[in-house]
């Protein structure tokens, strides 16, 4: 018999959710490599091997043992697109939507991105990471083992290298990893309004080499983003910032699409950005660019769902162009305050007209390749990082079928039970 740290055997299903050489792209999406009657031995917080119990069992002596009979066994959550982490909330915003009150409406008069950056810049880096550890637990007890994180509420440069640092210290102190972004292009501050050119010129001569710096000190993978959208930052602009940060050596993403389609996505694909995400007003061009490249598409229903819209990422568009389209929450206090990628699945498969099948693989496997970590995370695939749930059910079709409950039972991060 064979050592190893941890057994689970006897789920009614494992969704391995394989590899395609890469993402699972267009029409190939949704490939989970189901095995019923199965166990999955982890060893050094790894994946040794998936297989049949009865095979398993005979093989393996595990110091942990857990019996899984009558549940569904799938890869822990990537959740790729969060705006954590921020300071306060904005419910009395949600009630001025119901008043009849847009997002941009709000944003435009001052409110909404720049209310959360008032917030943050008068909160110490202490009260920021006290403020943010129940979301990443809550995150947890929902099934995310990984999550991307962002800046975009400081819009200076003390206030954006602060919430880089509650991040680092959010990584630490708790179980799901993070996964960090800099947005500083994330809306124009009050004190630059009218001068969008010259809040460009500041990200790009000021703020990306601080943010260069940081991830040198921090030896970390950091990506840029930038909010492309009318009345925020064009596709020249976004370009100009995108182009000096890769320079600088930061990795690409991209919001795109959410409200107006400008072409956003378009110059993810051309720049090689990791993911272009939101994408709801995506133009024909550019559905058939994600076709062509390797940046992941990023579907959000929270966001639509969060606002009260009509119009969610067209999936089916993107898979038929040949894209990869991976799902995340968008947790943010402004448009969705929700940190369920259960959820999501739920509205995609309602909203984006996605299988339960396809809407699993999104929120996995091309969820982890959005942030640039498909070889690690994402799939039950021996050698990866043995980030697992425990479903309290048998069969992955309760995932997107229920909704406004928690289907998670079990959560093993590294190969350790943590929730
Ligand atoms: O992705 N679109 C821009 N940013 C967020 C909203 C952030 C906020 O309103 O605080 C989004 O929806
Ligand atoms: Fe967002």
């Amino acid at each position: 018999m064979q050592e190893i740290d941890l057994l689970i055997h006897s789920a009614g299903q494992i969704c391995v959710v394989p590899n395609h050489d890469g993402p699972q792209r267009g029409d190939r999406l949704g490939d989970l490599g189901i095995v019923e009657d199965g166990a999955v031995a982890v060893s050094d917080g790894k994946i040794v091997e998936v297989g049949k119990s009865i095979d398993l069992r005979a093989k393996y002596a595990a110091e942990t043992i857990i019996d899984a009979s009558g549940h569904c066994i799938t890869p822990g959550f990537v959740d790729p697109h969060t705006h954590l982490p921020w300071f306060g909330d904005r419910a009395n915003e949600f009630e001025m939507r119901l008043g009849g009150a847009t997002y941009m409406e709000i944003m435009a008069a001052g409110g909404g991105i720049m209310s959360t950056v008032r917030n943050v810049r008068q909160a110490g880096l202490e009260e920021l990471v006290a403020d943010n550890l129940p979301r990443l637990a809550s995150l947890l007890r929902h099934g995310t083992t990984s999550v991307e994180a962002k800046t975009g509420y400081g819009l200076e440069k003390a206030a954006e290298l602060k919430q880089l640092d509650a991040m680092w210290q959010l990584n630490q102190a708790q179980p799901v990893e993070v996964t960090f972004t800099f947005l500083p292009a994330h809306a124009v501050p009050v004190e630059w309004h009218g001068r969008t050119d010259e809040y460009v010129n500041y990200v790009i001569t000021e703020l990306l080499p601080a943010g260069a710096d940081w991830m040198q000190k921090h030896n970390v993978t950091l990506f840029c983003d930038v909010f492309c959208e009318a009345g925020v930052f064009d596709v020249a602009q976004t370009r100009r910032i995108l182009t000096r940060a890769a320079e600088l050596g930061f990795r690409l993403k991209v919001h795109a699409d959410e409200f107006e389609g400008l072409g956003g996505t378009k110059l993810a694909v051309e720049l090689g950005a990791t993911s272009a995400d939101h994408l709801v007003k995506t133009p024909d061009a550019d559905i058939a660019a994600l076709g062509q490249g390797d940046t992941i598409a990023v579907g959000l229903p929270g966001t639509p769902f969060g606002l009260a819209e009509r119009e969610y990422t067209p999936a089916k568009a993107i898979l038929a162009a040949g894209g990869a389209l991976a799902l995340a929450t968008d947790f943010n206090p402004g448009t969705t305050w929700n940190e369920s990628m259960q959820m999501v699945i739920a509205l995609a498969c309602r909203y984006m007209g996605l299988t339960q099948a396809q809407a699993l693989a999104a929120a996995t496997l091309n969820a982890a390749y959005a942030i640039g970590r498909g070889d690690e995370i994402g799939s039950l695939e021996p050698g990866k990082q043995a980030d697992i749930l425990i479903l309290d059910t048998a069969d992955y079709r309760q995932l997107g079928y229920r909704y406004g409950t928690n289907l998670v039972q079990t959560v093993v991060k590294k190969g350790r039970v943590v929730g």
